[in-house]
């Protein structure tokens, strides 16, 4: 059996992947680059840093700004994305993840937040979900971000585990190579467009019931 769940927040808890892009979109269209969901494919996941340079550089922009013009960049985006988000609540938790979070506990299965997001412990707050989490793993904390495996790695650390010893949630391409690249156990949320055909996948977060988890872990 599993002893751990890795949680990604953004597309899996809630919905804020549509704020982040609705975010992105705004800067992108301020700096006259068009981008579109299927380019924001690319972004789910990904920092900030890292998102902004991929945006500047789908608009041959990468080199019109300075590191002190990039950071303000990074930091409008980030203020769009904070102003939109301080209204989530307990509401806004998708189908399902509220009772598989408490199947975990029961279980006393580790449950631990492995988000590229710097606004991940405000959103379990607002949401009402920070009892929940046995760890939060700090994305300034890790050398590099998703596809690379380092979030999910300390993610499973920081509550005394192996990510071999864990299943992880993602409904990002960056994320589930992550995952992969850890050891641990992926399970995507969303289409096999999105995100391959090779992993177990969910439609809906309704989907995400313990026993769920548990029949994929012992494929
Ligand atoms: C990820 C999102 O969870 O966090 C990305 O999928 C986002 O879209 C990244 O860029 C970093 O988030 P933040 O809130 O620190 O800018
Ligand atoms: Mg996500």
């Amino acid at each position: 059996m599993f002893k751990g769940v890795l949680f990604d927040l953004d597309g899996v808890i809630t919905d804020t992947a549509e704020y982040h892009y609705l975010a992105w979109k705004k800067l992108a269209d301020d700096l006259g680059i068009s981008i579109d969901r299927q380019f924001n494919e690319k972004l789910k996941g990904v920092s900030r840093e890292d998102s902004l340079r991929l945006i500047l550089n789908y608009g041959g922009r990468e080199k019109d700004f300075s590191d002190v013009e990039f950071k303000q960049l990074a930091k409008s985006k980030n203020d769009h994305y904070v102003e939109m988000i301080q209204a989530v609540s307990p509401q806004d938790v998708y189908p399902g993840i509220l009772d598989l979070l408490k199947a975990l506990k029961n279980a006393d299965i580790k449950i631990s937040l492995a988000s590229a997001s710097k606004n991940g412990p405000f959103l379990l707050k607002q949401m009402g979900l920070s009892d929940y989490f046995d760890g939060i793993a700090d994305p300034a904390a890790v050398n590099a971000g998703k596809p690379a495996p380092d979030i999910f790695i300390l993610a499973a650390q920081i509550v005394g585990l192996k990510p071999e010893e864990c299943i992880g949630i993602e409904d990002a391409q960056a994320g589930i190579s992550a995952i992969k690249a850890s050891g641990a156990l992926p399970i995507g949320v969303g289409t096999s467009e999105q995100l391959g055909n090779d992993i177990a996948l969910v439609a809906s977060t309704a989907e995400l019931t313990l026993e769920f988890l548990e029949k994929q872990w012992n494929k």
